[in-house]
């Protein structure tokens, strides 16, 4: 079974109780996306499914046939960093770092769905196009959990990438 990930195709065969995540780092020695709790209250997991995010330990992979996946090996490199992952170095938005995959996934994610009008639950005025305020950054990235409490420079970080892109 065919799935896309970071624009290679893989084939899934295994055990068909098999998470996304569990394929993603076992099955394809992506380890970049991390595992948390197993049972999608941390968001370390989350990696983008067509450009959606999920928390990859709620899906099995049988369920992503044909899907394009992007985990966090797909976004940039050491030699060329996203700009996400740039702000995010720039701004410190990491102690330990296990949660920076998610973080940053879900970034990326909450941004396109507030550029597609999406509104979340602090959103004031649902007939205009939500501006992602600090208060919207943090309702919009409150799946991603950090135990190392890096909130403030997370959300600085991606108010950063917000600011460039106007
Ligand atoms: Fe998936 Fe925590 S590992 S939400
Ligand atoms: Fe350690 Fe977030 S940086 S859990």
């Amino acid at each position: 079974m065919p799935l896309t990930i970071n624009g290679t195709v893989h084939d899934f065969t295994g055990d068909p109780r098999t998470t996304l995540l569990d394929f993603l780092r076992e099955g394809c020695g992506l380890t970049g996306t991390k595992k948390g709790c197993d049972h999608g209250q941390c968001g370390a997991c989350t990696v983008l499914v067509n450009g959606q995010r999920i928390n990859s330990c709620l899906t099995l992979a049988v369920m992503h046939e044909g899907d394009a996946v992007t985990t966090i090996e797909g976004f940039g490199s050491a030699e060329d960093l996203h700009p996400l992952q740039a702000a995010f170095v720039h701004h410190d938005g990491y102690q330990c770092g296990y949660c920076t995959p998610g973080q940053i996934c879900s970034a990326k994610a909450m941004i396109d769905e507030a550029a597609n009008g999406w509104p979340s639950f602090v959103s004031a005025d649902l007939s205009e196009p939500p501006t992602l305020t600090p208060d919207e950054i943090r309702e919009r990235m409150s799946g991603n959990l950090c135990r190392c409490g890096a909130y403030s420079n997370i959300v600085a970080a991606i108010a950063e990438v917000l600011e460039a892109a106007r």
